[in-house]
């Protein structure tokens, strides 16, 4: 990607994350990025920690950019949008790391056709990422491939011929986190209340997961999750009687809502434009 300008509109954690993973994968150089934002001592921040060039005026940090990546909230993407009108050059690429806006929102705005659409999660900021995304059909296959390294360098990157698999993927991988950190927060909290000190109990937990996430993704064969559940629950044991209590506490059916729900937030997020909402998109106690 030598040569290639690289503006990020919207410097805050994602943006970092990718400015970090760019740098450390080396697929781009510092001297190519610029970071535009409203406050100047985000800018300085970034500026002192990559070497990367900062601004506060987004219509000038996209002129000759040759990509543009869109990673302010949602809630500001209009205006954001607006500013940009007439300023972003006819070959350059935009991708878009906002949740919910569909690309025919920001091509319709900046009528520029070629925008990818992704979805990063956080582990991203330390490239143990994993991105959902997918281009628009005016996107030309060396700004795939451009998208496609740019997005390895948050970690894994999975492409999507069809744009709703975004919202899916914000509700599961894009929130995910969240839900794993609270389910955490949860069994630390469980392991105080039996008498740990938090500081053992963060780290019997932390480990849990790690070594049951490491022991399921190397396993060499496809194995179900349900059968590695299996192998910890004897026949009237502890395990039994704890997952007897997270059934009959609905654990499944909350966290299928929980994901339910973020699914149709994403939906709301983008609603305003030309997007058509899921079948069945329905209130919360799924009527
Ligand atoms: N965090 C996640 O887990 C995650 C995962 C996937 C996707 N995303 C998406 O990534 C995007 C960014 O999320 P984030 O967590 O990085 O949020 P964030 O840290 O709040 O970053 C947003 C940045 O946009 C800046 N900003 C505000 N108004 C602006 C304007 N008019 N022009 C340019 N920049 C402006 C903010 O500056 P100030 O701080 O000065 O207001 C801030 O630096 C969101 O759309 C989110 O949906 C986030």
């Amino acid at each position: 990607m030598e040569n290639q300008k690289i503006s990020f509109i919207g410097p805050g954690v994602m943006a970092e994350a990718m400015i970090a993973g760019l740098i450390r994968q080396e697929v781009a150089l510092p001297s190519e990025m610029v970071a535009s934002g409203p406050r100047v001592e985000r800018g300085d921040e970034l500026k002192a920690r990559y070497g990367i060039q900062a601004m506060t005026d987004n219509a000038a940090a996209v002129r000759d950019a040759d990509v543009i990546i869109l990673s302010v909230k949602p809630q500001r993407l209009d205006p954001v949008l607006m500013g940009l009108q007439g300023e972003v050059k006819p070959d350059a690429l935009i991708i878009s790391i906002v949740a919910g806006a569909p690309i025919a929102k920001i091509s319709g705005i900046l009528e520029h056709d070629s925008v990818v659409r992704a979805m990063p999660n956080t582990p991203a900021q330390i490239g143990e990422g994993i991105t959902v995304w997918t281009a628009a059909p005016a996107v030309s296959e060396g700004q795939r491939e451009m998208a496609r390294q740019i997005l390895a360098a948050l970690g894994h990157e999975i492409f999507m011929e069809e744009e709703y698999y975004l919202n899916m993927a914000t509700a599961l991988s894009g929130t995910g986190p969240a839900y794993v950190f609270l389910f955490m927060e949860a069994m630390v909290d469980a392991g105080v209340h039996l008498g740990f000190p938090r500081r053992v109990a963060e780290q019997l937990v932390a480990q849990t997961v790690r070594g049951s996430v490491d022991y399921y993704t190397r396993s060499t064969d496809p194995v179900h999750l349900a059968r590695l559940r299996n192998q910890v629950t004897s026949p009237g044991g502890t395990s039994a009687a704890a997952l007897y209590y997270l059934e009959k506490a609905g654990f499944r059916t909350a966290i299928s809502r929980a994901v339910w729900a973020a699914y149709e937030r994403s939906w709301e997020l983008g609603r305003d434009a030309k997007a058509h909402w899921p079948e069945n998109v329905s209130s919360e106690d799924g009527n």
